[in-house]
């Protein structure tokens, strides 16, 4: 099987640097900086259709990291958190969405033609896309990953911990190679060789009623959601450790899954050709079930999660 990723649709507005204007207007300059250099930041962030309508899911934790990305790179963004939460709660509404995915980034403009971004404008955008299933009919029947030939980029090569436009060149990569070898997706390893995570998605592996996910340490994104799997885990008393995983450990778990704000919650049926335990197996089972009940509002003790756009 060979799951095709969701086709997008523009939207009627962006929100750019302070306007809510159409998203024709939203153009760049061809000499901006980010189209050479990679660089930007960005998020990626999901709304929900709930009982009260559209909220956001985890949007102040997805700003801060937002805020950090922007840092490393001494961006300066002229604009708070809050502010960032109340537009995106403006681009939603202005495009008359519910369920939708959000793209903030934050990018060097036009001004320099070199590595250096001192004499670059800092531009801001929130763009609001309708978006289902990031990859039709994964959470039914799992996917299939291949381990990488490519390595995760690590710490001391470029920050791992910033969403930074660049650094996707590594996941393209290897996700562009797993597809060749009829896969879905692919799972990198970092450079001490163990698992890091996937393109997109950070990784965990069920094994004898214990969760596992790498540690940040690992060189990994600090995954908001793989942040939600490991809070809803513990409080549904599931015993989560985070440590270094092997490539072997891949093959003998009785479970397999990524998740990320995109994927949301995707079981893993098969990794190098070897058929995972279950998938969905009973523990991704349990917490996808919860986590859509968090993030459509059905569960009141995580409202803290959610930001409502009305
Ligand atoms: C490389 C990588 N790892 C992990 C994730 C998952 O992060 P989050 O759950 O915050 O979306 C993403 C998606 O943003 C990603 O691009």
């Amino acid at each position: 099987m060979f799951l095709v990723l969701m086709p997008i649709q523009r939207t009627e507005k962006v929100w750019k640097n302070g306007k809510i204007i159409p998203w024709a207007d939203a153009s760049v300059d061809i000499m901006t900086h980010a189209l050479h250099y990679g660089t930007g930041v960005f998020e990626g962030i999901r709304c929900y259709n709930t009982p009260k309508g559209p909220a956001l899911f985890r949007a102040a934790d997805h700003y801060k990291r937002f805020m950090e990305s922007a840092k490393t790179y001494l961006m300066k963004i002229p604009y708070t958190q809050a502010q960032f939460v109340e537009a995106t709660k403006q681009v939603v509404k202005a495009n008359k969405l519910s369920d939708c995915y959000i793209r903030p980034i934050a990018f060097y403009g036009f001004g320099e033609l070199a590595p250096n971004v001192l004499n670059c404008p800092v531009e801001v955008a929130i763009i609001a896309i309708k978006f289902g299933s990031y990859m039709a009919g994964a959470k039914e029947r799992g996917i299939k990953c291949v381990v990488s030939s490519w390595t995760r980029i690590s710490p001391a090569m470029i920050p791992t911990r910033a969403k930074a436009c660049g650094q996707y060149l590594n996941s393209i990569l290897a996700v562009t190679e797993a597809k060749a070898r009829g896969a879905d997706e692919a799972i990198m390893l970092n450079a001490a060789g163990f698992v890091a995570e996937a393109s997109a998605e950070n990784i965990f592996i069920a094994k004898d009623g214990v969760l596992v996910t790498p540690p940040l340490s690992a060189g990994i994104l600090a995954g908001i959601t793989r942040d939600s799997v490991i809070a809803v885990a513990r409080d549904l008393n599931i015993p989560v450790e985070e440590r270094n995983i092997t490539r072997e450990e891949l093959y003998s778990a009785d479970e397999v899954f990524l998740c990320g704000t995109a994927g949301e919650i995707i079981p893993v049926r098969e990794v190098d050709g070897r058929a995972v335990g279950a998938a969905p197996g009973p523990l991704s089972r349990q917490l996808s079930k919860k986590f859509f009940e968090i993030v459509q509002g059905k569960d009141k003790k995580y409202f803290k999660w959610l930001d409502f756009v009305r």
